[in-house]
């Protein structure tokens, strides 16, 4: 495996060991982390050098950390830890860390008796600022002490990343709109698109990354977004809902990113009961036979709607294309009244709907062209939140 992001040292403290640990380790290495674990005398009760050994590829690290594993390139996570057991720490032992140039994380572990928000409070108190929060996400079972809330896996390894990043977008609201509508046309069928959600999840996870909080409204997804504290998922089913609820989270918003693939048509009524096949014979037609052509309706343009307001949030909307991308980018652009606009070729291998890759080309309103290699989403949403930045200034 290919460990390209950094080194990171789990402190592992506790009988967390047995359970919150092994997950932690193999999430940080299939991220692309180096990782070796120390584990405090209290976890050492739980577990063998043997069992971190086998899952790290690196003999257990000493503890107290000696001051070489303290450098600034590597982040130190102390995870899980309870109040008790932090502050159990020996003084000289968390001076030491404070003052060392190492990246601090710690995830605290919530017991079944601890009011979440006073607990967190006194952790503020008590961890001086150099120490990174992760915030609690996940109940963990821990048998006789019953479940500890601690960060899931998934949160501690996104702390990391957020250490890693630099945090340009704090204190910034984003609106994401992501995946397909579903229009019902009965209670079995529908018209939908093949989007997945995926743009929008990668464009979620790195503006909550880099400091923003994040509400995505989104349709029926089959990429499911990120489980991640600053993002805010409100789930809709139709592109008039989708309409109703960015209306609803607009309010204080500085950015909406338009990337949901919303249906332009609707039928134009809902049956309530399934209709039936028109193979009627002489039977009179009724209102529960299914049309030979179904009447549509056009749903809201949500993006135009935006980009009419005054004030409006600056304002970033996609374009899937399939010829004249350049072209039909520049009108939407400025039919849609937004700042920049995303266009892909969906005919492009690697580029567009339910593949991990997208290769876009952004159009400002001033003009400019930012044409993008084929790139993972997670590094196309960079580029594009890159531009979202420069331009907010
Ligand atoms: N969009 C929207 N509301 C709609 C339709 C589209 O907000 N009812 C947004 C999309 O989220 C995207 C942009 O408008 O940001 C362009 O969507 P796209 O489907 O490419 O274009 P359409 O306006 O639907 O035009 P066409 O299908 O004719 O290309």
């Amino acid at each position: 495996m290919k460990f390209t992001l950094g080194s990171v040292t789990v402190i592992a403290d506790g009988p967390g060991v047995m359970v919150h640990t092994p997950p932690l380790l193999l999430q940080l290495q299939q991220a692309g982390y180096d990782v070796d674990v120390a584990a405090t005398p209290s976890a050492a009760l739980f577990t063998t050098p043997y069992a971190p050994a086998l899952l790290t590829g690196h003999p257990a690290a000493r503890w107290p950390l000696p001051d070489t594993a303290l450098t600034p390139n590597r982040a130190i996570l102390l995870a899980p830890s309870s109040l008790n057991a932090f502050k159990a720490l020996p003084a000289n032992e968390r001076q030491r860390l404070e003052n060392s140039p190492a990246g601090l994380i710690v995830a605290p572990a919530l017991l079944p008796d601890d009011t979440p928000s006073d607990a967190l409070d006194e952790w503020r108190h008590l961890a001086s600022p150099r120490w990174l929060i992760a915030p609690p996400t996940a109940h963990t079972p821990l048998g006789a002490l019953g479940d500890i809330l601690v960060a899931s896996p998934e949160t501690c390894v996104e702390w990391v990343r957020r250490w890693q990043t630099p945090q340009d977008l704090a204190g910034r609201r984003i609106l994401i709109t992501a995946g397909p509508t579903a229009e019902d046309i009965d209670p079995v069928r529908y018209l939908t698109n093949r989007s997945t959600g995926r743009m929008g999840g990668s464009l979620a996870r790195i503006a909550a990354r880099r400091g923003a909080a994040v509400t995505v409204v989104h349709g029926p997804l089959s990429c499911p977004l990120p489980d991640l504290p600053g993002i805010t998922p409100v789930p809709v089913r139709s592109a008039q809902q989708m309409f109703d609820a960015v209306d609803a989270h607009l309010n204080h918003c500085d950015v909406a990113i338009l990337c949901a693939a919303v249906a332009d048509y609707a039928p134009a009524t809902y049956s309530e009961l399934k209709l039936k096949k028109s193979d009627r014979g002489d039977r009179p037609h009724t209102l529960w036979d299914m049309p030979d052509a179904l009447p549509l309706r056009r749903t809201p343009d949500i993006l135009a709607h935006l980009g009419s307001l005054s004030p409006r949030p600056f304002l970033v909307g996609f374009a899937a294309e399939s010829d004249h991308i350049e072209e039909n980018a520049r009108l939407k652009l400025m039919r849609k009244g937004c700042d920049l606009l995303c266009a892909n070729d969906i005919t492009e291998p690697g580029s567009g709907f339910a593949v991990h890759t997208n290769r876009v080309t952004v159009f400002t309103r001033s003009g400019d062209i930012h044409r993008l290699p084929q790139l993972d989403k997670d590094d196309v949403a960079r580029k594009i939140l890159d531009l979202v930045v420069q331009a907010l200034g």
